[in-house]
């Protein structure tokens, strides 16, 4: 079904009990539905925002369309949890119902300044040209967890130079200063990060454009994100628009960062290395970071990519976000890592010890549609190792590590339903060595998988029948020694 404009626009309050009840019992239904990621109840989620650490909770918002899914009005919509694992849903948290957010309540940050949780974001509107205006906006939230909004931008101008995509604003502070990345485009439609000041967070200084060594590198960056890890300076952003270069940037919209010095806040000079992609799986995007009141480094994706259709859409819903992971850096390399507190989710546990000749093996305990498992294969003179999942006799998803060609490869070809086939339906890594470590957390429509201890990490939707629950180990053209570990969740 094609959505007009009107539809689009709709607000929640303009749709009947009668249609949201029907949209809830259709969502309900959907064989698809996730057993422990965070999913609209109804309709699309795309970006994480505002991802906090508070008043003894984490607190996570995403950009929310309700009536359907389909990138529309957007909302800020509230979860929250003390743990990462158990989310709660708390509702919408900020509505597009101002002037300067009319049509859309987009991405943005939260800090916690004076024991309040502050929340920085774009305010979208649209003229009767249909023309956009991106405002700057603040909300903040009190102790109660009242949410408001102040009653006018912060930045209600974009700086001269760039064009009206400028937007997803994130927050953090120096000693007495508070500073925000902005995502902007150059008038000759070339991407960038744009950087401002401010002493109260009211205030906004435009202190320039952060100069990176990527003058021509896409048409637009979103969502832009800097942070410090152990004296390392990292800017995540989202390019949209990189020419492809081999298998790289096939698709419109990437997600990776730069890393090198600190970024100098009074040259904006950011001395960097290569743009490195931050997942090498197919639904990533748009991710935003915390750090916890453990001195974490956190980071939350969106497990989807725009201007694609997926299998849940004839359900009335679309994407979730991924788990939360653990940020570390090694020679100026991002480590991911699931989160510890993941392990509450484990029930039981099935370990096998084998070796694997030349064949396919499969053990009892292992398979499912819900499961953790952990697979490290050492040893290694066969030339290709891996796993099939989700599996029957007519689907698979495999991730294979091939030791000649020092790839690992995940191939979702035979998934089941595969989202955007035309970009391709294998994603592949360099990874070197004679052994490897796959970590996989497989949700009903829903991959993760972390290399050899997050060097890696291939993040996708799939979306197989629920009858493909068979898992099976392989090494092809000699052997291998298997260990590995299934954790059956929630
Ligand atoms: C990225 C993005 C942001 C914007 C938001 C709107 O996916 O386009 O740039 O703020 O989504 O939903």
């Amino acid at each position: 079904m094609e959505w007009t404009r009107e539809q689009r626009y709709r607000r929640i309050e303009e749709a009947t009990i009668e249609e949201l009840t029907a949209l809830q019992e259709k969502v309900n239904n959907s064989r698809w539905r996730q057993k422990y990621h965070i999913q609209p109840v109804t309709g699309l989620l795309n970006d994480p925002n505002g991802f906090s650490y508070f008043n003894g909770e984490y607190h996570l918002f995403y950009q929310w369309f309700p009536l359907g899914p389909v990138h529309g009005l957007k909302y800020w919509y509230y979860t929250k949890s003390s743990d990462l694992v158990h989310w709660q849903n708390v509702g919408i948290a900020l509505q597009p119902d101002d002037y300067f957010d009319s049509h859309g309540v987009y991405s943005g940050s939260a800090i916690v300044h004076n024991q309040t949780l502050y929340f920085m974001y774009t305010g979208n509107t649209r003229d009767e040209n249909w023309v956009r205006h991106p405002y700057q906006c603040l909300a903040f939230m009190d102790e109660n967890g009242q949410i408001k909004k102040l009653q006018a931008p912060v930045i209600h101008e974009v700086p001269k130079g760039y064009t009206d995509h400028f937007r997803d604003p994130k927050v953090w502070k120096v000693h007495d200063t508070f500073y925000a990345v902005i995502g902007a485009q150059r008038e000759n439609e070339t991407g960038c990060a744009v950087l401002y000041s401010s002493p109260d967070l009211m205030h906004w200084t435009f202190e320039g454009e952060i100069h990176t060594r990527l003058q021509h590198f896409g048409f637009m960056w979103e969502c832009p994100d800097y942070f410090e890890l152990d004296g390392n300076g990292v800017l995540i952003f989202c390019p949209q628009g990189v020419v492809p270069a081999g298998e790289q940037f096939q698709y419109v919209h990437q997600s990776g960062y730069i890393a090198g010095n600190r970024l100098d806040l009074k040259t904006k000079i950011f001395e960097h290395g290569e743009f490195v992609k931050l997942d090498r799986g197919f639904d990533f995007y748009a991710p935003q970071t915390t750090i916890d009141h453990k001195g974490r480094r956190l980071l939350v994706g969106w497990m989807g990519l725009p201007d694609i259709p997926y299998p849940t859409d004839q359900d009335g819903w679309a994407h979730c976000l991924t788990l939360p992971r653990e940020l570390t850096i090694q020679n100026g390399k991002l480590i991911q890592r699931p989160v510890k507190e993941l392990e509450a989710l484990r029930q039981d546990a099935v370990h096998v010890k084998d070796t694997l000749h030349n064949e396919q093996k499969r053990y009892d305990g292992f398979n499912g549609t819900c499961y953790e498992l952990i697979c490290e294969f050492t040893n290694m003179e066969a030339e290709e190792v891996g796993i099939e999942f989700r599996s029957s006799d007519e689907e698979k998803t495999v991730i294979s590590y091939n030791r000649h060609k020092q790839k690992v490869t995940l191939d979702r070809t035979y998934s089941g339903e595969v989202p955007a086939k035309k970009y391709g339906t294998t994603s592949t890594c360099r990874v070197e060595g004679n052994a490897v470590k796959l970590h996989l957390f497989v949700d009903t429509s829903s991959v993760e998988i972390f290399i050899n201890d997050g060097m890696e990490v291939f993040t996708s939707r799939i979306f197989p029948s629920p009858e493909s629950t068979k898992i099976c180990f392989f090494a092809r053209n000699g052997n291998v020694s298997l260990d590995t570990t299934i954790y059956h969740l929630t």
